[in-house]
């Protein structure tokens, strides 16, 4: 991995206008900010994920850097070039692919339709077979690459689309939202196929994502996006530390009375406490700490002096879904109140 950036985004801003009706055709208003000075440096070889709720700006932005919109304000680069300015040459460094593509012709096997897009980057003849044979096998379709598209399953059909996005050998690849729509099973295949044959060498990766185990799987680093604005950009882990305060430890308990387990709750050091029965016998303590640990060994002590057992203890880390909901969680109850008629 190297230091140099090769997707840089600078204060990037974009506001949709606003047509109403045949109105619209002579008065255009302003409209919503759909992104609000975006800041993001991306270094070579990294696998970037953009997690966000529904209209947070994703795909906008996947847009501007793949030079299919303008941004509003501010300044985006692929690999050096201005999307804007040189977006020509800055296409030539992506490939793209989104979710929710409907690029392929369905009667068509796969290595036809990538011939045809082969065409598209002018690639040809023998060299354009070879190509489209290579980056059939990168997605594991060799064996179904004469079969027509219309036969594949959705895995599969996405699989494609990775492979179309592979065509001109991009030194950027951008996938939005590549496990919409799949089933768990195929979700998982697809997260281990990039993980293993996409998100390699330096090639650098962005993905942009609401799934955040998919987003946990794959990603050196992440940012989390709501309303529009990069709310918090790093490595998981340190998102994580920063996020948990609190040391949340849960202890897995049987044999303790009502009582025991208020006083528990009363032990200095201890926030909460939450009780959650397990099978009848057990019960899950949720502690949230005000100390590191120190806490930790005295309650221990505590349930074993007051009769009960300790069956497992341990720290909890936040889960991604925890993470996502702390960040942005509350920009999604401000967008819900936007959408409310006043
Ligand atoms: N062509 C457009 N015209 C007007 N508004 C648009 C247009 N495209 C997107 N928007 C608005 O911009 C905001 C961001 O949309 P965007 O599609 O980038 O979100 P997203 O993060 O990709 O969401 P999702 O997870 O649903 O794909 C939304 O409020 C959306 O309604
Ligand atoms: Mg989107």
């Amino acid at each position: 991995m190297s230091d140099a950036p090769v997707i840089e985004t600078r204060n990037v801003s974009m506001r949709f206008s606003e047509q109403q009706g045949w109105r619209g055709l002579f008065r255009v208003r302003p409209g919503k900010l759909a992104l609000d000075a975006v800041n993001l440096t991306i270094r070579q070889g990294e696998v970037f994920g953009l997690l966000g709720p529904n209209g947070a700006g994703k795909t906008t932005l996947v847009k501007i850097l793949s030079t299919l919109l303008i941004p509003t304000a501010g300044e985006a680069r692929i690999a050096g070039l201005n999307v804007v300015r040189d977006g020509l040459r800055a296409r030539r460094r992506i490939g793209v692919l989104y979710g929710d593509e409907r690029l392929f012709f369905w009667r068509l096997s796969a290595v036809d339709n990538l011939m045809f897009y082969a065409a598209l980057y002018g690639i040809h003849g023998k060299e354009a077979r070879r190509r489209v044979l290579e980056v059939l096998d990168m997605v594991g379709l060799s064996e179904s690459a004469h079969m027509r598209l219309h036969h594949y399953s959705t895995g599969m059909k996405r699989r494609a689309s990775i492979a179309r996005a592979l065509l001109n050998d991009p030194d950027v690849l951008i996938m939005d939202e590549v496990n919409v729509a799949l089933d768990p099973i195929a979700a998982a295949e697809l997260r281990e196929l990039i993980k293993e044959r996409v998100t390699t060498g330096e090639r650098t990766v962005l993905i942009t994502t609401n799934v955040m185990a998919e987003a946990e799987f794959l990603c050196d680093r992440v940012a989390f996006i709501a309303g529009g604005r990069i709310q918090m950009v790093g490595e998981i882990a340190h998102i994580r530390n920063a996020l948990q305060t609190n040391k949340v430890f849960e202890m897995v308990v049987g044999g303790l009375t009502n009582a025991s387990i208020e006083a528990l709750r009363a032990a200095p050091g201890v926030d909460a406490l939450d009780v959650v029965p397990l099978d009848g016998k057990r019960y899950r303590l949720d502690l949230n700490l005000s100390s590191n640990g120190d806490t930790v060994p005295m309650m221990v002590r505590r349930v074993v002096e007051t009769g009960g057992e300790v069956w497992s203890c341990g720290p909890r880390e936040l889960t991604m879904d925890q993470m996502f909901a702390i960040i942005v969680g509350n920009s999604h109850k401000d967008a819900e109140r936007e959408r409310i008629p006043a």
